[in-house]
């Protein structure tokens, strides 16, 4: 057989092949193949076998891993790509003890990436985000999800989402675009957000005849919106057929870990302090619990998510950067990959799914996303690793040697000697 590329010699290759969402136990149970090789023509993988086998295949190129740890794309579930500006003096307000929330409430924090969004242009957000998905894309991460949420006004919500839309296009990295207009409250509607969500929904109709985003989320929280305003919004989009998510429980226990199973989310993200009887009900059902430590890490919290509670209960988790100007400041979702180990006490195996499997599901990209199989798309990843559970284990800096999105390598290391 003739392909075009080959990559051969490689020490463990994680196929991560289980159909998702993948619960419970069975996210301890990793396949690894040892000195495997993988064929790929055009932007698919045509052959897996052994390295030994690969020598019936012609190659136009042979990429040799020299041993290393082989595995599919990363695929970031929640991000904020999309925003103007930076919030750096937030973290002198922090070190004072300053809260997040209070932040909020005076103006700052959300607010004030709100202004900066609303001030900057189309062309300089979109070469912002195309700045940050480059990062993403040297780490390791093909597939990523981008909020909007920045805008809170017809018109800065429906740039961000154009620019998500054009980033899509112009990047390789795949994006999943969701609506979230409702992430904090402007100032003046302070005194009715219920108004304001009423001019959110006004948009839906508009976002899906251009085909601007597949999911609805919303930032359920204290002095944010409640959980029967979450409801009505949400059941609206879930009407005009959006899939929904929600930002749920991460600082107080409001409940949105159980809304999001009660309205049938896609996932339920933070959960950072969700009930005994929310982790029972997401155990019990299809959606995915999509965990951000870098959050709690960052926002200084010692409440991290039970996430180790909710996989023994029987719940599909997935964790992500949340990267955005506020409450965690970084791209690197191996990074999050370590403070997942460390923090909430999730497996290397777990790991792994939550970070492919799941995290594709998590978006609904389970069939197209996070797997390396005969048949698939060619994204994958090479890492400066011998094994998978190295890269938890060293942590904050960047092990991707050679990256491929859909055949191609769109990043390959530099040695600098
Ligand atoms: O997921 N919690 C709400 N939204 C973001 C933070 C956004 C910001 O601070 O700019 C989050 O943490
Ligand atoms: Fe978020």
């Amino acid at each position: 057989m003739h392909v075009d590329i080959i990559i051969t010699n490689i020490g463990e290759l994680l196929p991560m092949d289980k159909r998702g969402p993948v619960k419970g136990l069975e996210m301890s149970e990793l396949t690894v193949w040892n000195n495997a090789a993988i064929g790929i023509k055009g932007d698919t993988i045509v052959w897996i076998g052994s390295n030994e086998e690969a020598t019936i295949l012609e190659a136009s190129q042979i990429i040799d891993a020299k041993g290393k740890l082989v595995t599919p794309g990363l695929v970031d579930p929640h991000t904020h790509l999309v925003f103007g500006g930076s919030r750096e003096k937030e973290l002198a307000l922090k070190q004072q003890g300053v809260s997040y929330l209070e932040i909020l409430k005076q103006g700052g924090g959300i607010l004030s990436t709100v202004r900066a969004t609303q001030q900057t242009s189309y062309e300089q957000l979109l070469d912002k985000a195309l700045f940050h998905l480059d990062r993403m894309a040297m780490l390791g991460i093909t597939t990523v999800e981008a909020k909007s949420g920045y805008g809170l006004d017809r018109e800065t919500e429906l740039k961000q989402l154009r620019v998500v839309k054009q980033a899509n296009e112009t990047h390789p990295i795949d994006i999943v675009s969701t609506f979230l207009g409702a992430h904090a409250i402007p100032p003046v509607y302070k005194e009715n957000p219920e108004a304001f969500l009423d001019e959110m929904a006004s948009l839906l109709d508009e976002i899906k005849e251009e085909n601007l985003a597949e999911y609805v989320d919303i930032f359920t929280e204290t002095g944010v919106f409640s959980i029967p305003q979450s409801r009505h919004y949400l059941m609206k989009a879930k009407e005009k057929g959006f899939g929904l998510k929600i930002h749920a429980d991460e600082i107080d226990p409001l409940g949105g870990t159980e809304l999001a199973v009660e309205l049938g989310a896609i996932s339920g993200d933070h959960l950072a302090v969700t009930s005994d009887e929310g982790i029972q009900k997401l155990a019990n059902s299809n959606t995915i619990g999509v965990i951000l430590p870098g959050t709690s890490f960052y926002l200084g919290k010692d409440d991290y998510a039970r996430a180790r509670e909710m996989i023994d209960a029987g719940a599909a988790i997935a964790i992500a950067t949340d990267f955005n100007p506020g409450s965690s400041v970084t791209e690197n979702l191996q990074l999050i990959m370590s403070i997942a180990a460390l923090k909430l006490k999730l497996s290397p195996e777990e790991i792994w799914y939550a970070v492919t499997v799941n995290a594709a599901n998590a978006i609904g990209k389970g069939e197209v996303a996070g797997t390396i199989a005969v048949g698939r798309k060619a994204d994958i990843v090479l890492w400066d690793a011998p094994n998978y559970l190295y890269i938890p284990y060293h942590y904050g800096v960047n092990h991707a040697n050679t990256v491929m999105k859909h055949g191609k390598i769109i990043y390959e290391r530099q040695e600098i000697r």
